[in-house]
């Protein structure tokens, strides 16, 4: 291995494919491939050949969380860092092929679906290109940069038939899904308020994480990670720490309340938000970033709620964490467990018509009406319904969302965090980051699929 780290980049991946027997790098088509794909059921023994663009942090934890899915075989690997890849080869046991970059890695056969695992502002240009060579795409989230890429999405998943899912793994786990029954079935009764908030408090956290000492120009590269984003000298803080900048992510928002967010959605059975207001702040990582260390958003659905969002990069106490669901006749908080707490609020107006004229006060409590609902210290004791809990044991959200993906490419059908999910999911996150850079409300036009006014 030390003598692997002097090789260049160019000469690890020839190396890299030269060692996986009958490797080939073809070079790309120039997409536009619109003929109709063979589904992974025709792939050698029914196994889907996963192809991983983007080999970094999250893209290890996904290998991991693949073990023990049967049936798929990561096949291919493309990354801008010679690090990464030299991690992930050998993390899939050397029996992935590496190439150059993506449009090499989607032109080639022995691959049916890719696992997009990039900095956000290259997901559109990824998975639009990936579903042009036919390959199923799971795409982590958020699936957008900007409002308007979510169409541009939506209607090549359409055109191209293949099959998508966004990596917000929550909508997977049975706690979420148990959440959205209970709300579901009424048991909370009117539910006009949900509150969601994600904290932190350490460097880490608030991305800044520690740079690989043998990153550089021979490592690294730059052209590749920019893509489309605004020409820059290579910098490796925006390279390794991505998300502090504007030019590659939305931040807070499209990094943290898209988990929320696309968690509410789920178990609120709601669509999309109509208005937004927010309010970001960059009080203290300021050498480090452009984008916000704080936002809160106030979310209005036609649905007939308003979800209250809250992150801050300063702090995380125990008392400010996941979602409380909060209906007319009951609660749910939902974090590492569920916990169901009835309503109990009675009428009592005793101390108003104690002002009363005495009359009228003894009038008032004769009204059988008011003895049902007000008498509540003259009510014979009774057992009341109390708080329910749940929590669950087993696999990791990730491993059940890759498995839902699996069971999509299999079955042909979308799965729930399709498309248009995750174009809602990510717009409503760049509404905030509009809203509270242009401290105005930001509106979504139903008709149009697409906000209100300009981006
Ligand atoms: N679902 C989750 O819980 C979760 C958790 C973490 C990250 N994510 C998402 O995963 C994605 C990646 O995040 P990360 O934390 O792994 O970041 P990362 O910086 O660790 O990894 C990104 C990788 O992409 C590579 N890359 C850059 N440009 C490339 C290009 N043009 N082609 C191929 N590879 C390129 C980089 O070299 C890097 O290895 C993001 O969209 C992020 O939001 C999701």
């Amino acid at each position: 291995m030390g003598k692997d780290r002097k090789i260049n980049r160019r000469e690890f991946i020839r190396r890299s494919a030269a060692t996986s027997a009958g490797a080939v790098i073809a070079s790309y088509p120039g997409g536009g491939v619109e003929a109709a794909m063979p589904a992974p059921q025709d792939s050698p023994n029914g196994r889907i050949q996963v192809g991983f663009i983007g080999t970094g942090a999250r893209a290890h934890q996904l290998m991991d969380d693949m073990r023990g899915i049967s049936g798929l075989q990561i096949t291919a690997l493309c990354d801008a860092y010679k690090g990464r890849l030299e991690r992930a080869v050998e993390r899939t046991g050397a029996r992935a092929k590496v190439y150059r970059d993506h449009r090499e890695l989607l032109a080639q056969g022995g691959v049916d679906a890719v696992f997009i695992v990039t900095p956000d502002h290259l997901h559109k240009a990824h998975v639009l290109d990936a579903l042009a060579a036919g390959k199923d795409v799971y795409i982590e989230k958020p699936l957008t940069y900007t409002v308007d890429e979510g169409l541009e999405i939506v209607n090549a998943v359409k055109k191209t038939g293949r099959v998508l899912q966004v990596g917000s793994q929550g909508v997977s786990s049975p706690l979420q899904q148990r959440a959205r029954d209970i709300i579901a079935s009424g048991k909370l009764g009117q539910v006009t308020m949900v509150r969601a908030s994600y904290n932190r408090n350490t460097a880490g956290g608030a991305w800044i994480y520690p740079i690989p000492p043998d990153a550089s120009p021979s490592t690294v590269d730059w052209e590749m990670f920019l893509g489309s984003a605004p020409k820059r000298p290579f910098n490796l803080e925006r390279f390794f720490r991505w998300r502090c900048y504007e030019d590659y992510s939305g931040g807070v928002s499209t990094d943290l309340f898209i988990h929320l967010l696309t968690t509410v959605h789920f178990i609120m059975g709601a669509k999309m938000a109509e208005s937004v207001v927010a309010m970001g702040a960059l009080d203290r990582w300021l050498e480090t970033r452009d984008t916000p260390d704080s936002m809160n958003a106030i979310i209005r659905y036609p649905e007939g709620f308003t979800l209250v969002l809250s992150a801050t990069l300063n702090n995380e106490s125990e008392s400010e964490r996941g979602f409380q669901i909060l209906g007319t006749k009951g609660s749910l908080q939902l974090g590492g467990e569920l916990v169901y707490t009835p309503e109990r609020a009675t009428e009592d107006n005793g101390w108003i018509v104690d002002s009363w004229p005495r009359a009228l006060q003894e009038a008032y409590y004769r009204d059988p009406k008011v003895q049902q609902s007000e008498m509540v210290r003259r009510w014979p004791p009774k057992v009341v319904e109390g708080s329910q809990r749940w929590q669950a044991v087993g696999r990791r959200d990730t491993s059940l969302h890759i498995e839902n993906f699996v069971s999509a490419v299999r079955s042909r059908n979308q799965p729930y965090e399709d498309a248009v999910v995750g174009h809602h999911a990510a717009s409503v996150a760049h509404m905030i980051n509009l809203a509270a850079k242009h401290r105005r409300a930001v509106d979504w036009d139903f008709s149009a699929d697409r906000m209100k006014g300009r981006a």
